[in-house]
């Protein structure tokens, strides 16, 4: 099996595209088919993990505007406003159990109910879900093509974080952190750094590399190993079998977080 892919990161150069091209803020102009493009002949892989990205924030995935009101679905009690109410994410959770996962409290709380009820359901059963009046979302926000994408990840992308995430305390208690070691220095490494801090997305002194991600939150970054970070130039896990993401998930919480 040969994995070979182009990596480009740049950094000072996007700090000038934000203020130049928003859409390529992220990314090389080059990178543009990768990031928000399909392929000609779309495996399951693909198909699955672009639907994830949706499912995390579809304007960066998809190259959107992003929305400036609050989600008219959005129940009035949560505590979030704006443009985070539209994710999927902010509604159904990272571990995909809504209420009955980590968002049970805290500031994202809704009291709406985890998509483990849709695993398995037809596209077409999802599909009429996805376009009901819980999901306000319009053609120019989410195309029906697009949201097929995001049905066949409910249907079958979802994981059980459970096994190996201590849902309650938000840690990593599972995987194999010495077989994760070789998958991180031999595929994330290539943009991350050997010590996951090559890139910083906090600000200023409020750091926050992969170590931290996988530390404080292991089920946000355990979805974005499967599916990448939306509207970035990464890869993801998802062709390979799960197991290789749980120990890279289990290495990556041990690296420094500051
Ligand atoms: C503003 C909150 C909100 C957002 C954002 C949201 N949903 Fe929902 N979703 C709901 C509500 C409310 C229900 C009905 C279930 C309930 O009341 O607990 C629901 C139900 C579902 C169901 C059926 C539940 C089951 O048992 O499987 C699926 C699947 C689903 N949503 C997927 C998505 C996807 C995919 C997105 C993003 C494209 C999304 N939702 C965005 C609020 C939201
Ligand atoms: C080809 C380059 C590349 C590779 C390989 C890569 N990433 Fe990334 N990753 C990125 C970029 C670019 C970002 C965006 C960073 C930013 O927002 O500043 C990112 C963001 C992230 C984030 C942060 C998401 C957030 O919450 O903002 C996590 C976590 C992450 N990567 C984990 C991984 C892991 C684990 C691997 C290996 C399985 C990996 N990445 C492989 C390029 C890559």
């Amino acid at each position: 099996m040969t994995i070979s892919f182009k990596i480009t990161v740049v950094t000072t150069l996007a700090a000038t595209l934000i203020l130049a091209a928003p859409a390529l803020a992220k990314h090389e102009e080059e990178a543009q088919g990768f990031v928000h493009e399909a392929p000609l002949h779309q495996s399951e892989a693909w198909t699955i993990a672009s639907g994830g990205r949706i499912y995390d924030k579809w304007w960066n995935a998809l190259d959107r505007d992003e929305p400036e009101e609050t989600n008219p679905a959005y129940p009035s009690s949560g505590q979030k406003s704006g443009s985070t109410t539209w994710r999927c994410k902010e509604c159904h959770g990272w571990d995909y159990d809504g209420e009955d996962g980590v968002y049970a409290g805290g500031s994202h709380f809704t009291g709406i109910s985890g998509i483990g009820g849709s695993e398995g359901k037809s596209v077409d059963t999802i599909m009429i879900t996805l376009r009901d009046q819980n999901h306000p979302y319009t053609q120019e926000m989410i195309t029906d093509e697009e949201m097929a994408r995001v049905a066949l990840f409910v249907s079958r992308g979802q994981i059980d974080m459970t096994p190996f995430i201590d849902i309650e305390n938000r840690t990593m208690v599972g995987g194999d952190p010495n077989r994760g070691r070789g998958i991180f220095q031999t595929t994330c490494a290539a943009c991350h750094g050997f010590d996951g801090r090559m890139l910083d997305w906090g600000d200023g002194d409020n750091h926050k590399y992969v170590g931290t991600e996988a530390a404080a939150a292991p089920d946000e970054v355990m979805h974005k190993v499967l599916n990448a970070h939306p509207g970035v130039q990464m890869i993801n896990l998802r062709a390979f079998p799960l197991e290789y993401a749980i120990d890279v998930m289990a290495y990556a919480a041990t690296l420094p977080t500051e």
